[in-house]
C-alpha cells in the first residue's frame, strides 16, 4: 500500500522515513506501508485458528477446536452443522457476545478478538445486527417501537417505518408482538436488526421456530436484503438444504471446519425443498 504525503515541516517526513520505509523527494513523501501479513484486502471476516474451551468445574468442553475460515463483504454465508457442532459459539464470538480461548477473529481489517469490554459493547451496538430463533421482541412495545428502540442506540440508524415497509409489515407497525404471527414477529426482528444499519447481519437458526412456508419467506427476505442492500449475512442452521441458497457454505463438525466451499449454482429459496 502507498501513502502520498505532502509535508512542509520535517517531523512527518522524519517519522515516515524512520518507521515506514518512506521515500522522500522535495516535500513529497511516499510511505510504503506493508499490508498486514496473510490478509487479503477483499476478506471481510476472518477466523484464524479459533479455539473455545468452556470450563465447568473440573471439566473442560472444547466447543471450538481449531476453526479457520474467511467470508467476503456482501456475501450470503451459511454455516451448517449438526446440533452441538459449535455454530452458536462461532456466531457469538463473531458478534462480540463471547470471547475466545485462543486464535484471532478479524472484521474489516480490525482484530475484534483483542477488543476490551467497552470496545465490544460499541461493536455490538454499532456494527452488528442480530436475528435469533425466538425473535426476542419487547412484548409491551409495538412493532414500530421495537425497531425504534434499537435504532435509538445507533449512530446512523435507518427510519423505522421505511425498514418495516421493506420487510412487508407496512400495515402492521402499530401491532404488539402478541398480535403478530411467528413469521411476522421474525420480520420485526429482522427490521430491528437492519434499522441499526449494521456492517453485518448474524442469524442464529432464524427459521427454527417457524413453519415450512413462513420459514421460506423469512429466508427469502434475508437473501433479498443481502442482494439489494449489500449487507454481509451469516446464517447458521442445522438444515443442510439451506446451503443451496448461499454464496459460501461452511460446514462445521465437532468444533472444527469440515469444509468451506463457494456455491456455483445459487438457488432461490422458493425452489429449495426440505
Ligand atoms: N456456555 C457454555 N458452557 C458450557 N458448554 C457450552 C456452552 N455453550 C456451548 N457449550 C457446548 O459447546 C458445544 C457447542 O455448542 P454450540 O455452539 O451451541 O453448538 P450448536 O449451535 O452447533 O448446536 C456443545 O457441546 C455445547 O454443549
Ligand atoms: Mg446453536
Amino acid at each position: 500500500m502507498f501513502l502520498f504525503y505532502h509535508t512542509e515541516g520535517g517531523i512527518v517526513k522524519a517519522f515516515l522515513l524512520a518507521f515506514s520505509g518512506a521515500v522522500c523527494y522535495n516535500n513529497m513523501c511516499i510511505a510504503i506501508i506493508p499490508p498486514r501479513k496473510g490478509i487479503d484486502m477483499s476478506i471481510f471476516i476472518e477466523f484464524q485458528n479459533v479455539r473455545k474451551i468452556y470450563k465447568m468445574g473440573e471439566m473442560e468442553i472444547a466447543a471450538l477446536r481449531d476453526v479457520s475460515f474467511e467470508i467476503e463483504k456482501g456475501e450470503f454465508c451459511v454455516i451448517v452443522g449438526a446440533s452441538g457442532a459449535g455454530k452458536t459459539t462461532i456466531l457469538n464470538i463473531l458478534g462480540g457476545m463471547d470471547t475466545l480461548t485462543s486464535g484471532s477473529v478479524w472484521l474489516d481489517g480490525t482484530e475484534i478478538s483483542s477488543y476490551n469490554k467497552k470496545q465490544l459493547t460499541a461493536y455490538r451496538r454499532y456494527d452488528v445486527g442480530f436475528v435469533f430463533q425466538f425473535y426476542n421482541l419487547v412484548g409491551n412495545l409495538t412493532a414500530k417501537e421495537n425497531v425504534e428502540l434499537a435504532a435509538q442506540i445507533c449512530r446512523d440508524p435507518l427510519d423505522a417505518e421505511t425498514v418495516l415497509q421493506q420487510v412487508g409489515l407496512g400495515d402492521r407497525m402499530r401491532n404488539f408482538p402478541a398480535q403478530l404471527s411467528g413469521g411476522e414477529q421474525q420480520r420485526v426482528a429482522i427490521a430491528r436488526a437492519l434499522a441499526k444499519n449494521p456492517k453485518l447481519l448474524l442469524c442464529d437458526e432464524p427459521t427454527g421456530a417457524l413453519d415450512y412456508n413462513t420459514g421460506k419467506s423469512v429466508l427469502a427476505l434475508l437473501q433479498d436484503t443481502c442482494r439489494k442492500h449489500g449487507v454481509t449475512v451469516v446464517v447458521i442452521t442445522h438444515n443442510s438444504a439451506l446451503a443451496a441458497m448461499a454464496d459460501r457454505i461452511i460446514t462445521v463438525k465437532s468444533g472444527t471446519v469440515e469444509s468451506v466451499r463457494m456455491n456455483d449454482h445459487i438457488v432461490d429459496v422458493a425452489d429449495i425443498e426440505w
